[in-house]
């Protein structure tokens, strides 16, 4: 058996890991978290509010310890937040404890689907159209150092899901 039976998506905001981790869990029948669903929930309040109220430290320490918390859980697939495998040691967290799976997208792909969505990301919000794709790229750049460690890394455009389940399951023995 592949460690835990656990699987972490992973990888930039507006990668798409939500919608492929809930796709994914129903194929599999396993429970689906969405790890920033579980931080607002702890926290009473919104991921905009506790950047804004307590501030980025804040929220990467409650990241960190909720998603520690859910080390119980088996047959789960938890959707992370884009930063997540960036601190506290979170990467080598879930390396450890479960099967990461990255969804890659180009920086330019990133653009075209978070220009749409940029209002509820903190870290994206104030941003022009013009600097949205420097920020992605130079930001990227940094964090793949991080995503790139996953078990199985996978273009995020044109996710075949029903594909990506026969991977994880060979990946993990069931
Ligand atoms: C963040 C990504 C967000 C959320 C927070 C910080 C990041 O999650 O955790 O706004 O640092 O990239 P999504 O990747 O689901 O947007």
């Amino acid at each position: 058996m592949f460690k835990s039976q656990k699987i972490y998506i992973i990888g930039f905001m507006g990668s798409g890991k939500s919608t492929a981790g809930k796709k994914l869990a129903s194929l599999m029948g396993w429970t689906f978290v969405d790890l920033d669903k579980n931080i607002e929930e702890f926290a009473g309040k919104s991921i905009p509010e506790i950047f804004e109220q307590d501030g980025e430290s804040s929220f990467r320490q409650i990241e960190a310890k909720i998603l520690r918390n859910l080390n119980s859980l088996n047959h789960t697939v938890i959707s992370t937040g884009g930063g997540t495998p960036c601190y506290n040691d979170n990467m080598e967290y879930m390396l450890g404890t479960g099967l990461t799976l990255y969804l890659k997208l180009t920086p330019g792909q990133l653009k075209s689907r978070l220009s749409k969505s940029k209002g509820e990301r903190p870290l994206i919000k104030d941003l022009g159209q013009g600097q949205l794709l420097s920020f992605i790229e130079k930001k990227l750049a940094d964090r793949e150092r991080w995503y790139d460690r996953s078990d199985i890394i996978i273009e995020g455009i044109g996710l075949d899901v029903n594909m990506l389940l026969e991977n994880v399951k060979s990946r993990l023995n069931i």
